[in-house]
């Protein structure tokens, strides 16, 4: 079974083409990043139509770098949310309509599953169950993940993710936006001990985070003092600590309180050298394996919504197969309730896109076909 994968939630442009049995065929991205950075953050806009302009071209691309001829594709995998609303419509009216022409599925994907389950695309990926820790520019959850759309969030960020707080902290730095990964290689430069910041919540028991303040800790470090850089590489060095201390006790917390042994880090912030390193140690005192996607798949991409589409897709036929209702055969339109109960609606009976903005990662709610 093999699927081609379309992401488009915020400010990358990516399509992938993945295969059940012979893995990840390939993959093609385009960044907006420099287009936004004149603006310091993502224009939703010109996200959505630099996204219009490039969605052919790396559909063509990802295709031909994967040998596929487009009847050899058994369904098309699209990012339908959470994520900017106008780049959701851009990937999912494409998607559907790719879809509708070539006469397969259309195939609603979670984002979140998608960061959730990238680490799937590697040699020795993890299987089910596992904790997932997932840090990225919108998102810090830990998530209880018993299989495929199975998921329970045990803990969340209550106020700035951690990548939203690395990007605005790196802004008071002086860095480009989005300056998680240029912030982290400040850091290697920085003073251990001169800026000690509070660890969010730490404090206090349960699995929730908050990182607004810290972001304000590191404003306040930096009132009335010249910024150079051992100034810069020292606050750099501080924020860090104190946001990746954060992340891991209350990995180790949700590892003891589930016995789970597997730990997956999924996102952009799970790309942080210093955190994989400290994860790495928390997962082996508490007798688990950590598990990660490489660093470009951390980040957006096409490869894991491919993936999870590929996934999703073979669970609605197997459902179908074992006589849980549905038609499963031709075109059609999966959603989390239809790929739980094996069904999929005749492609002509649903014209919708299914985009949405916000979409809670729960059980039944989650990506499908
Ligand atoms: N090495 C790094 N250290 C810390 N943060 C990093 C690193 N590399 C990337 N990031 C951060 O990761 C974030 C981007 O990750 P990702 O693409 O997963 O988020 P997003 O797609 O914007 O958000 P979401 O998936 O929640 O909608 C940015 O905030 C970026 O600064
Ligand atoms: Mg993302």
């Amino acid at each position: 079974m093999r699927v081609i994968g379309i992401e488009t939630s915020c400010d990358e442009t990516a399509v992938a083409v993945y295969d059940d049995v012979r893995g990840l065929l390939s993959h093609a991205l385009y960044s907006q990043i420099a287009m936004h950075q004149a603006y310091g953050g993502v224009v939703p806009e010109l996200a959505s139509r630099d996204h219009v302009r490039r969605l052919l071209p790396l559909v063509r691309e990802a295709l031909a770098k994967s040998g596929s001829a487009r009847d050899s594709i058994d369904g098309v995998a699209y990012t339908a949310g959470p994520g900017l609303i106008g780049a959701l419509l851009t990937g999912a009216g494409f998607a559907r309509s790719l879809a509708y022409a070539w006469g397969t599925p259309a195939i609603r994907v979670h984002h979140l599953e998608g960061h959730l389950l990238a680490p799937l695309l590697e040699d020795s990926p993890p299987s089910f169950p596992f904790l997932a820790l997932l840090v990225s520019g919108g998102h810090t959850q830990l998530i209880d993940v018993a299989g495929l759309g199975r998921y329970r969030i045990l803990g969340e960020t209550l106020d700035d993710a951690a990548g939203e707080a690395f990007d605005k902290t790196a802004k008071m730095l002086g860095l480009p936006y989005p300056g998680g990964a240029a912030l982290a290689h400040l850091a290697e430069n920085g003073r251990a001990g001169r800026f000690v910041f509070p660890r969010p919540m730490l404090d206090r028991p349960g699995l929730a985070f908050s990182f607004s303040g810290l972001k304000t800790a590191a404003l306040v470090a930096l009132r009335g003092r010249a910024l150079d850089d051992e100034l810069r590489a020292d606050v750099a060095r501080g924020f860090q600590e104190a946001v990746v201390d954060t992340l891991a006790e209350k990995s180790r917390r949700a590892l003891r309180a589930t016995g789970h042994r597997r730990l997956v880090v999924a996102g952009g912030v799970g790309a942080n050298r210093k955190l994989r390193q400290r994860l790495g140690v928390i997962a082996a005192e508490s007798g688990a394996e950590l598990y990660f996607p490489r660093t470009e798949f951390c980040t957006d991409n096409g490869a894991m919504i491919a993936l999870a589409g590929c996934l999703r897709l073979a669970a609605s036929r197997l459902g179908a197969t074992r006589g849980a209702g549905g038609t499963m055969a031709g075109p059609g339109v999966l959603d989390g309730a239809g790929a739980a109960s094996g069904g999929i609606a005749p492609v002509w009976s649903d014209f919708g896109l299914g985009a949405r903005a916000n979409w809670p990662l729960a059980n039944d709610e989650s990506s499908g076909v």
